[in-house]
């Protein structure tokens, strides 16, 4: 399996912080937010990684962490996304990376205590298809929120006004190789974006969506209060904890 971590988009609810500097390379208590997708991917036994960035220091993400030697790796695979095109649009530059083996994605913005080793692996006994993990949060209107229906997934719903759960679809996804022939089929959204939640549905609609939900905290960090809250739940208990 190979891991592809999406840290493109202008980072815009960051600004001014995000003015000189990619919004993943900004600090979550004694790292760059970066660091902590990559070391989630690694816990779970998966090292052949691509970052997909963008911006206009996409430069930076070389300068830091080169070959990936701070976390053990040998090779580090990078790509850029032109503008902010949504999520899917920068997972679909890793389509050749992928060359057709299943996936795990991370969003470079979001940060787990403890490790998701047994999700990929149940994963990888599924075969085919996708897999998501949810988290109940206070705020489900921020995220994409699942609806559980008798333990069935019925679907999801993008930053819904009234959510139908407090269950948010955390920014970890596990994919087979149909997932690049999905988002080739999207449309833009409202907010001009190809949506990752877009990409879960098709999954959804064709029966070949799993779930499980996280165990230990998630955040992203993607505005300033949860950019906060990761610094202090990373200084309380650690990240990535195995
Ligand atoms: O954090 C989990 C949530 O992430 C999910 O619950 C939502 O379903 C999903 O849409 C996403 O929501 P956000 O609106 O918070 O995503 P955001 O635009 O902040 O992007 C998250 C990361 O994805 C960002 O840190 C880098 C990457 N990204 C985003 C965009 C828009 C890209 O690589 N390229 C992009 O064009």
């Amino acid at each position: 399996m190979k891991g592809i971590i999406l840290a493109g988009g202008l980072g815009s609810r960051l600004a001014p912080l995000t003015r000189i500097t990619n919004k993943h390379l900004l600090p979550v208590y004694d790292k760059p937010m970066i660091y902590y997708p990559i070391q989630t991917l690694i816990n779970a036994g998966i090292t052949d990684i691509m970052i997909v960035t963008g911006g206009n220091h996409a430069g930076d993400f070389l300068r830091l962490m080169g070959n990936g030697k701070d976390f053990g790796l040998k090779h580090l695979n990078y790509t850029y996304q032109e503008g902010e095109g949504g999520i899917a649009a920068a997972l679909s530059l890793a389509e050749y990376f992928a060359d057709g083996e299943s996936i795990c994605v991370v969003l470079g913005d979001n940060i787990i205590e403890k490790n998701i080793i047994r999700a990929v692996e149940d994963f990888k006994k599924q075969g085919k298809g996708a897999k998501i993990m949810l988290k109940e949060v206070p705020d489900p209107e921020r995220f994409g929120v699942a609806e559980i229906n008798d333990g069935r997934l019925v679907s999801i719903v993008e930053k819904p006004k009234h959510p139908r759960s407090n269950l948010a679809v955390i920014g970890i996804y596990l994919y087979d190789a149909e997932v690049f022939n999905i988002v080739k089929t999207l449309k833009p959204s409202d907010r001009g974006e190809l949506e990752i939640t877009d990409v879960n549905n098709a999954y959804v609609r064709e029966g070949t969506m799993t779930w499980e939900m996280l165990d230990g905290w998630w955040t992203d960090a993607g505005t300033f209060e949860s950019l906060l809250r990761a610094s202090v739940l990373v200084a309380q208990s650690g990240a990535n904890n195995k």
